[in-house]
């Protein structure tokens, strides 16, 4: 067993505006383990790339921004060449942009390590689209979460209004629709429910459920691993 595979990691990976990122922040925050929201970089890619004026098409300058990101990720503050982004990411132009170039192979392989660095003891509570099936294949527990597209439209809603961002609830189904049917299909890590992964499906479920779910099921495979964590 390598070093990687001692560390244990709780891969959560789901659509769009799922509530895994919040699911997964509050796991780490109770383990006490890191975390790792691996669509900020896809999105931070998108930022810089609309920053830099660099087309859609243009795969060997989006690869270059996505080997070279300069990101501080600093508790709950993201900063992307020294200035603070953690808003700006967040907008539905964004997650669409980082929805079209993540369908880039290259611009995936390009992330990789940087994902993986974020594997330190004591663990790692990570959220994406391929955690658990291309990052960290040995996640000692892997989570598909997802809710209804309806539900997720509602629960986006909410929290661009918290943030005083504008939005349209009818513009945001259509947007998380067309992203899902784009995480889907694309060729390279198309998001989709491992068959080592379990469903956790959130519609009907509050945020503090779906976690108390997630602590239950890392100490039920926790009880029965048998390697020993580095802290
Ligand atoms: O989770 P999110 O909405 O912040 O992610 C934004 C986009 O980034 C998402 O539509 C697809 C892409 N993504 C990905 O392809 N792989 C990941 N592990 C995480 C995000």
């Amino acid at each position: 067993m390598n070093t990687i595979s001692q560390i244990p990691v709780i891969a959560i990976d789901g659509p769009s505006a799922s509530g895994k990122g919040t699911v997964a922040q509050l796991v780490a925050q109770k383990l006490g383990f890191h975390y790792l929201d691996s669509g900020a970089l896809y999105r931070l890619v998108a930022l810089k790339s609309m920053h830099s004026r660099i087309d859609i098409d243009d795969t060997a300058a989006l690869t270059d921004i996505a080997r070279n990101l300069n990101v501080t990720f600093d508790h709950d503050e993201i900063s992307l060449d020294d200035s603070i982004v953690t808003n700006d990411i967040r907008t539905e132009k964004c997650g669409i942009l980082a929805s079209q170039l993540a369908a880039y192979p290259q611009i995936r392989a390009a992330l990789t390590d940087r994902q993986r660095k974020f594997c330190q003891p004591p663990g790692l509570v990570t959220d994406g689209r391929d955690m658990g099936s291309v990052i960290f294949p040995d996640a000692i527990l892997k989570i598909f979460l997802t809710a209804s597209a309806e539900i997720r439209a509602q629960r986006r809603y909410k929290q661009l209004m918290e943030k005083g961002m504008d939005a349209n609830i009818c513009d945001l189904l259509e947007d998380i629709q067309k992203r899902d049917e784009r995480d889907r299909n694309r060729s390279t890590a198309p998001l989709m429910q491992g068959t080592d992964a379990r469903l956790l499906d959130t519609t009907s479920l509050t945020i503090a459920q779906a976690q108390e779910k997630v602590l239950c099921w890392y100490n039920e495979v926790r009880a029965k691993s048998t390697f020993e964590p580095i802290h």
